[in-house]
């Protein structure tokens, strides 16, 4: 009898990002069926994994979710209404096991009579054949054998996994993620760097509709829209109010930059951090009722008592209400200025967008560099921890290009480094020949033209740097830059 498991279930079981197994999969070190990972298939393929030890597992999993700064480590436990639909699950799966095991039980002790039976009267030579048999089947049924054990560890992991958290796969996006604790499926979407389409998140404007392909879900928070019994016998549901009891299939939208409209919004000033004279970041609370929709590398205006600019947003999409917007200290910037100076937590912002098309390519599965210039870190941050959360990437290759300021957000990076094995930081120090440099990085890359960039600096020092990565071989349609005004 054969168990699948989804590949998203088999990194987590493994404690291994997804590209990981995918390159597996591509260089033909693990076998898949329809996408799915056997569990002979698992254990052959990770022999060193300790199955009974998840210590491992969660340790990276809390340098993870250290480095992010985006998930509460404390991780709640579902909706009481899907933890007893999940329990009542596991309930049947276990029910129905043990039925089978009984089963095979009363088939094994007719096989054994039935033996003993036809020994009695058969020949010396089929009598041995017969007890041989016999004995082998009373000998394998009365040890378990080693593998059995394994599996055993890993099916116990799988189900702790499947009570605490389901696996979602959004059609025909093919993004996947996990709804894990009390979430619903829109705000672990949305933690996931999945923009699905919604508009109040709380049940009022029917935006974030979509259908259940298949899987089973429950409502768990009320909601005033009024879902249609035609739109219901169809299978739609509300991502805002309902969440997943087992693995689930949605049909949905995923939104491209183009497809986000301008909103605007007052914000709650968190903190003002200053990392040098030159660089600050301000930190921002959306109201719950009104989340700003953006995608990671997007700009928004902001404003406060008669002064206003647009600036790059630096914090990553799934950031839930947290909005971070770096902000160099330029002559004649009168928000700046009010930033460095006057701004105070409690402050109301006003907060107007997204806007602006750097956006990652989510389909590109090819490996990135990212390429910031001085402040131009700002939008590049946002990119790459969307990029993190949508384990998307196959490798990251992070290089800052200081300027006076500096990497001020140096440990930040550095922490990536540390967590993740595919993530690597080269910071440059500031410097008079930008040619040189720009010859020395594209040196490191002989084959460019199997990489996306992503470029963020001044219209000068992107003209630059792009002809430079073009002449090395980069496609120019796997260029994308955002031009700042730094
Ligand atoms: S986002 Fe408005 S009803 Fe779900």
């Amino acid at each position: 009898m054969s168990h699948l498991l989804p590949l998203s279930r088999v990194a987590k079981l493994v404690g291994q990002p997804r590209h990981v197994l995918q390159e597996m999969i591509r260089s033909g070190t693990l076998a898949t069926f329809d996408g799915m990972v056997e569990l002979d298939e698992l254990l052959r393929a990770f022999p060193e994994v300790k199955w009974d030890d998840d210590a491992e597992f969660r340790r990276v999993t809390e340098i993870k979710d250290r480095a992010f700064a985006k998930r509460v480590l404390e991780r709640a436990l579902p909706d009481k209404d899907v933890l007893v639909a999940r329990l009542n699950e596991l309930g049947d799966d276990y029910a129905a096991a043990r039925a089978l095991l009984l089963h095979y039980g009363n088939v094994m002790t007719w096989l054994d009579e039935k033996i003993e039976e036809l020994e009695e009267n058969a020949s010396a030579e089929t009598y041995h054949a017969l007890h041989a048999v016999r004995a082998f089947l009373l000998r394998n049924l009365a040890e378990t054998p080693p593998e059995a054990v394994l599996a055993q560890a890993v099916l116990a992991q799988e189900r702790i996994l499947k009570i605490m958290s389901a696996h979602v796969t959004i059609q025909p996006s093919g993004h996947e993620f996990f709804v894990d604790g009390n979430d619903t499926l829109l705000e672990a979407a949305l933690r996931n760097g999945v923009s699905l389409n919604y508009g109040c998140s709380n049940g009022n404007c029917g935006d974030c509709k979509a259908r259940l392909v298949s899987g089973e879900v429950k409502k768990v928070h009320a909601h005033d829209y009024v879902l249609k019994q035609a739109e219901k016998d169809a299978g739609v549901i509300l991502l805002c109010a309902y969440a997943p009891v087992n693995d689930v299939v949605i049909e949905a939208n995923v939104a491209g930059a183009r497809d986000i409209p301008v909103q605007q919004l007052s914000a709650k000033v968190k903190s003002v951090e200053v990392f040098n004279p030159r660089m600050a970041a301000l930190h921002i609370l959306a109201p719950r009722s009104q989340r700003l929709r953006f995608l990671g590398g997007q700009h928004v205006q902001l404003g406060i008592n008669g002064v206003s600019g647009r600036y790059a947003i630096a914090s990553c999409p799934c950031e839930d209400r947290h909005i971070e917007v770096q902000i160099p200290r330029r002559p004649g910037d009168a928000f700046a200025d009010a930033l460095f100076t006057t701004l105070n937590a409690s402050d109301t912002v006003e907060v107007q967008g997204p806007y602006g098309e750097f956006v990652l390519d989510e389909d590109s599965p090819r490996p990135v560099i990212f390429l910031a210039f001085g402040a131009g870190f700002a939008p590049i941050k946002s990119l790459i921890q969307h990029a993190m959360s949508l384990d998307i990437a196959e490798s990251m290759d992070l290089h800052w290009l200081a300027d006076e300021a500096g990497h001020y957000q140096d440990n930040l990076c550095r922490a990536w480094t540390d967590a993740l094995d595919n993530f690597n930081y080269v910071p440059h120090a500031p410097t008079d020949d930008l040619d040189a440099l720009l010859t020395n990085i594209v040196l490191d890359y002989p084959d460019l033209h199997r990489f996306d960039v992503y470029a963020a600096g001044s219209a000068a020092q992107l003209e630059q740097a792009r002809a430079h990565f073009l002449r090395a071989g980069l496609h120019e349609a796997r260029w994308f830059a955002d031009a700042l005004d730094i």
